[in-house]
């Protein structure tokens, strides 16, 4: 069979630490010289790395399924993630069911009570000089946000669910299955601890009493939209937070301007997002024979498509690979496209532009510390540093 083909892409493995370390340039390979590749690793699959084809992927869910197939190496998850691993009409009902709770409206009203949280992480380690970004602030941040706020969970428990969130985000080792099962198992008792309390009103109260299809929501079922809504929410944010850290150390002017000009941060976001947007990769599944960029796609198949691929195609990026925020549009698809797009979009812009705007108003000169090396990043589907540690000269507050 004719196969679009590339000697380097037969072996090409998404889940190397060899791709994690060297994401951008490796994936600037595959678009000039195999934009739709077939590996023969885990099974074999396709690699789609162009923007166009990627969004074609995504949006058309009844050609490439997210249902049939699995994400995680090593085996399917025992309970899978809804609505992710659901195509419609299922997933709509879920999906609605989820998005009423993350509205812009929703995401806001929790905008002063996220900032008071930032500054008090913050507090932690200001006058020091020095922090451990990702374990002090990147990985808190946004778990606390989602226990306190929306998942009303308490609080003493975060740390061992961050922590299993990000052993259970590097899909290729041991640990991360023990850590998902875990999770689950976390998950499980926290729904029952619930179903035992008074109503909150919050997203929680809505998964238990939601009615699917016209019958109740299996407990099943709750465990696996609750399991979705914190790994999608913990890790990733943590990511993106520990990405744009980096990169105000890597280009301090960058971290000027938008400290000089605070409002320029939420379209800096959105810029950071594009470049280093945290979740890299995801797949689908072919449900009938078909072609991607010439490249004849058989049923079954499997088809992963690339976002970190998609948001530098230098076919709809100019100068991709650099920070600018005079670009005429900004169609970066870190959050995906189509009916998966991204249920939390809207929390994770607020958590992020809260973040960038107090931590820049309130330390100056950020670094990393000396001989800091905060490479290799974990391989796997969501792309994080796995430290960050750095040093700055606290500023003196203004209010
Ligand atoms: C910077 C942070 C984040 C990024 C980059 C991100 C990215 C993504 C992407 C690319 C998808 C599409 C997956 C697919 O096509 O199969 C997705 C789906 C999803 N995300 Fe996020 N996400 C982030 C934060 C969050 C947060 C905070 C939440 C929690 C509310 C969340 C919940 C979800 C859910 C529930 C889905 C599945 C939606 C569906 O299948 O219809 N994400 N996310």
């Amino acid at each position: 069979m004719l196969r679009c083909r590339a000697v380097s892409a037969v072996d090409f493995d998404h889940l190397s630490p060899e791709v994690a370390l060297d994401l951008h340039p490796t994936l600037a390979r595959m678009r000039a010289e195999c934009p739709v590749a077939h590996s023969e690793r885990h099974g074999g699959f396709w690699f789609v790395s162009r923007y166009d084809d990627v969004l074609r992927v995504a949006q058309d869910w009844e050609t490439f399924s997210s249902e049939h197939g699995i994400t995680v190496p090593g085996g399917p998850t025992p309970v899978p993630a809804i609505p992710e691993q659901l195509d419609p009409p299922l997933h709509r009902e879920f999906k609605r069911l989820i998005n009423a709770h993350f509205t812009p409206a929703k995401v806001l009203e929790h905008e002063d009570e996220t900032r008071v949280l930032v500054n008090h992480l913050i507090d932690g380690f200001a006058e020091r000089g020095s922090c451990d970004f990702m374990g002090e602030f990147a990985q808190p941040l946004p778990g606390r946000v989602f226990f306190e706020m929306f998942l009303h969970a308490p609080s003493d428990e975060l740390a061992e669910i961050n922590r299993l969130a990000t052993l259970a985000s590097t899909p290729t080792t041991k640990e991360a299955r023990e850590a998902r099962g875990q999770m689950l198992r976390w998950i499980g008792e926290f729904a029952e601890r619930r179903r035992h309390e008074p109503p909150r009103g919050d997203v929680v109260d809505a998964v238990l009493a939601a009615e699917i299809e016209g019958r109740p929501i299996t407990d099943v079922e709750v465990v696996g939209v609750l399991q979705l809504l914190l790994f999608g929410g913990l890790d990733t944010t943590a990511g993106a937070l520990g990405m744009m850290l980096l990169r105000f150390c890597r280009e301090p002017e960058l971290a000027e301007l938008l400290r000089s000009r605070p409002e320029l941060v939420p379209a800096a976001v959105e810029e950071l997002l594009r470049l280093d947007g945290p979740f890299t990769f995801i797949r689908r599944t072919a449900m009938r024979d078909t072609e991607i960029g010439g490249c004849p796609i058989r049923a079954g198949d499997a088809v992963l498509i690339s976002w970190a691929s998609a948001n530098r195609d230098e076919d709809e990026f100019d100068h991709p690979d650099r920070f600018d925020l005079d670009r005429p549009s900004n169609r970066h698809i870190a959050f995906g496209a189509g009916p998966h797009r991204c249920a939390g979009s809207n929390l994770a812009r607020m958590n992020l532009r809260i973040s960038v705007h107090e931590l820049l108003q309130r330390l100056d000169d950020i670094r990393l510390a000396d001989g800091a090396d905060p490479e290799p990043f974990h391989p796997g589907y969501s792309r994080a540093p796995t430290e960050v540690p750095l040093v700055f000269t606290p500023r003196a507050r203004t209010a």
